[in-house]
């Protein structure tokens, strides 16, 4: 790539894709590595003037945790920073010395892209392509056209990206031994581009995910350039198998700031069957907000006399028993199918479950008798929007005397009968709210939701469930508006 002499700052920024990070951040991504070898040798592709490696350095050399050696490779374009990256590996050098770490550094003013795509094609002869432990890198970011020399030097390695980013990481990634680690901030455009599905497919299968870090604003101030950017960190090992959890932090990108941690099974980052490899990232920023809420309650389900069950009817062991219409000598039965709202919807003869269970001497142990009952999902579909999906089952819309809850719901009871209204009103605001939900997605990261799992959830007390409950006058209430009603209520005790 060539930069007219003429050029101004702001084009030449553009045009080498310079953004430097600013320090608290390169520390922040430095201090996100993972137990490091004895002797690491470290790249800083596209490495400016010089603050990812100076942070690697300075977390080793206030870590103390057995590296004794640093051998770090850097790439850089631009002559006019090269000064710069000179002093600051020189910087380093001292503060190693201090430490007791042995520091060499090589500084290549040379083209990463064209010049690792040929070693790693192995077009230059007898020059083998570099091995690394560890890299850490904030890539240069522009697009780069079909026909661009960048363009094909990454396709003869067979790398087919658009954007100089991802071919550096493309790149880098191949440089990696295998527990290699990287730490990178990028555009988060590659988690859901479609233009980005070969490089995710690429990245994913030859790197393991451990960490994910986002930043709360858009504008988080990280950049010294007001670059209106969403961007992300992660920590990638160099490997083949994902680990079956990963960490999601946020922060606002301010030195000092508050930072988020979640863990999330991976399958909720990448789902298994996703052909597009999309990248998912889970908001973290209402998960800590849901879990000072929930600390402040202090009922427990069973101080309010109320008790979680397991929908008692097993549909196939009692098989003979069930009726696709209701018909004489028999009671509702209810599935998740018919979940409509807050409220059920029976009969739903369009479904293809059964909608009644005979009542007779061999199913009566498995119904209950009619009253208010709070019924909850124990699987909802990634697709739901809540993983707690909860509505009220009420005797005044379904009129029978017994009915049987199936095996795939939970039902809220008291001591086997139902449970008052405006308590059981309270209780459906509250578990359908978003709060709960997400203190739910903190810990459960699967989609199922056991008995357990809502017997051990805090609660607010009885007066607070049955004021929010006297305020519910429909179940046809918007997320909006059950959100401001838990609220109000839980910020008013
Ligand atoms: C986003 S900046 C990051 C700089 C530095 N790593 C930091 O975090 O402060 C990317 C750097 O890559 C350099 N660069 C751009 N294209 C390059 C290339 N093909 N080979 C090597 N360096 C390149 C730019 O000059 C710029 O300094």
């Amino acid at each position: 790539m060539k930069i007219a002499a003429t050029a101004s700052p702001r084009e030449r920024q553009e045009k080498l894709g310079q953004f430097l990070t600013a320090s608290p951040v390169a520390d922040f991504m430095a201090s996100m590595f993972g137990p490091l070898s004895r002797t690491v040798r470290l790249l800083d592709a596209g490495a400016g003037a010089g603050a990812l490696t100076a942070a690697f350095v300075s977390q080793c050399c206030e870590k103390r945790d057995g590296v004794r050696s640093i051998e770090a490779t850097l790439y850089e374009l631009d002559g006019q920073i090269l000064d710069a990256l000179a002093v600051t590996m020189c910087e380093c050098e001292r503060r190693c010395s201090d430490a007791g770490i042995r520091f060499t550094f090589t500084i290549h003013p040379a083209d990463f892209i064209q010049e690792m795509s040929s070693r790693l094609a192995g077009d230059l002869f007898g020059n083998l392509p570099p091995a690394f432990d560890a890299a850490i890198a904030n890539p240069p970011y522009r697009k780069i056209s079909t026909d661009s020399g960048e363009r094909r030097a990454l396709r003869s390695v067979g790398v087919e990206t658009s954007n100089l980013y991802t071919g550096f990481i493309a790149l880098i990634q191949r440089l990696l031994v295998p527990g290699g680690q990287l730490v990178g901030i990028t555009p988060r455009s590659f988690c859901n581009g479609p233009y980005f599905r070969p490089f995710r497919e690429d990245f994913l299968s030859q790197l393991e995910l451990r960490r994910l870090h986002v930043f709360d604003s858009r504008k988080a101030a990280f950049r010294e350039d007001s670059v209106l950017q969403e961007n992300i960190i992660f920590h990638a090992v160099k490997g083949r198998h994902q680990p079956r959890e990963m960490i999601v932090s946020s922060s606002s990108g301010e030195r000092g700031d508050d930072i988020t941690e979640t863990v999330f099974p991976f399958a909720e980052i990448v789902h298994p069957h996703d052909a597009e490899k999309f990248i998912h990232i889970p908001s973290t920023t209402g998960h800590a907000t849901a879990k000072e809420t929930m600390d402040g309650l202090s009922a427990s389900l069973a101080s309010l006399g109320v008790t979680v069950s397991t929908g008692r009817v097993v549909d196939f062991r009692l098989k003979d028993a069930l009726r696709k219409q209701p018909e004489r000598g028999t009671v509702p039965l209810l599935y998740p199918c018919h979940f409509n709202g807050g409220t059920v919807h029976w009969p739903k003869l369009e479904a293809r479950k059964p909608n009644a269970i005979l009542d007779n001497a061999e199913t009566r142990p498995w119904l209950v008798p009619s009253g208010i009952y709070l019924l909850t999902k124990r699987f909802t579909s990634k697709e739901e929007r809540r993983r707690l999906v909860a509505c009220m089952f009420d005797p005044d819309q379904v009129k029978t005397e017994w009915v049987g809850f199936e095996n795939h719901l939970n039902y809220f009871h008291a001591n086997g009968h139902g449970l008052e209204r405006h308590l059981a009103t309270g209780l459906y605001a509250f578990l359908n709210s978003t709060v709960v939900d997400q203190f739910f997605r903190r810990f459960s990261g699967h989609t199922q939701v056991n008995a357990t799992d809502l017997r051990t959830l805090t609660y607010p007390d009885r007066d607070t469930l049955q004021a929010m409950g006297r305020e519910v006058t429909t179940l046809d209430l918007t997320q909006d508006e059950i959100d401001q009603l838990v609220t109000k209520h839980l910020h008013a005790r």
